[in-house]
């Protein structure tokens, strides 16, 4: 039984035959409309979320599949003191496959151990979101048709933006990948990431606190929200809350192919103003999410 915890659980290899397998969904809808009759999924969200846990969903039911489970730790026996072990062993009885989102780092290993179903970690707290990063993977691979050779800049939280951690560990994987991290002081990459995954890879990258100075030179702009959840003081998230907001006058000078991606939810670090411009690649993001999360599911189990 495999679990999809970090994206480092899969190898370049399965990730090609996920996205082969997602632009075949794309093309082929009906031919995968059954697939997983009489297969339940739980999506268990002890965490807000509207794209993962909804695209999941949607994947299992275009599938041929039923979905259960819960949007908030409050309406589930958590409340009552329930631990995620005996969550989960419980819930591997009533589904055959379980999407857990979780606030504490590390909730979605506890829980594969006790499983008797896979576990897919649809994010834990400020460290990992591997299903995002295949969202964004099938992104790039449709847009701009390649995953080596491309500059990309990540921009806004670096520090508690997972989707931000996930993707890094995931590209450094392909020849010829460099990163300008955009972000505030206080919101750089972690230093485990820097050392860890990137000098680990000799992976070329350079940190910067303005957005503007290698617009020309990126292929991939990568936005990201500031995570105001994980700050403990609120008076630090208001005055960073705002450090960058993308507008036309910002990608003046950017290439003609720029890909601008974000894992969305948008708070202001994008202007509404750029959704009609040809380079803004964020909400068909979110829509790829769906096709990557059904060619998941068929290979967790092993209906593909
Ligand atoms: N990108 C993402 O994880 O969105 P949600 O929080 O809405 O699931």
């Amino acid at each position: 039984m495999k679990h999809l915890i970090d994206i480092k659980d899969l190898s370049v290899e399965e990730i090609d035959e996920l996205i082969e397998v997602a632009k075949d969904i794309i093309k082929n809808p009906d031919k995968y409309s059954k697939k997983c009759e009489g297969k339940i999924l739980a999506t268990l969200f002890f965490e807000p979320s509207t794209r993962t846990r909804l695209s999941f969903e949607s994947a299992m039911l275009r599938l041929g599949g039923n979905v259960l489970g819960f949007s908030e730790a409050n309406s589930s026996s958590t409340a009552k003191g329930e631990s995620v072990s005996d969550t989960i062993r419980v819930v591997g009885e009533y589904s055959d496959i379980i999407v857990m989102r979780h606030p504490k780092e590390g909730a979605p290993v506890v829980a594969a151990e006790k499983s008797i179903v896979p576990i897919i970690n649809a994010g834990d707290g400020g460290h990992n979101h591997p299903t995002q990063t295949l969202t964004d993977l099938l992104t790039i691979k449709c847009e701009k048709g390649r995953f080596d050779n491309l500059t990309i800049g990540l921009c806004g939280d670096l520090k508690f933006g997972r989707t931000v951690h996930s993707l890094i560990s995931a590209m450094v994987r392909y020849p010829k990948v460099k990163f300008i991290l955009i972000s505030p002081e206080e919101l750089k990459i972690p230093s485990y990431i820097k050392k860890e995954v990137l000098d680990k890879n000799k992976i070329e990258y350079i940190e910067t606190q303005n957005i503007e100075e290698y617009m020309n030179k990126l292929d991939i702009l990568y936005m990201t929200r500031v995570q105001k959840e994980r700050f403990f003081n609120e008076a630090d998230y208001i005055r960073l809350k705002d450090s960058y907001i993308l507008d036309e006058e910002k990608i003046i000078n950017s290439k003609k192919d720029l890909c601008i991606m974000h894992p969305l939810p948008r708070v202001n670090e994008i202007s509404v103003k750029i959704d009609n411009n040809p380079k803004a690649c964020y909400f068909k993001q979110a829509k790829y999410g769906k096709f990557i999360r059904m060619a998941l599911i068929l290979k967790l189990l092993e209906e593909c």
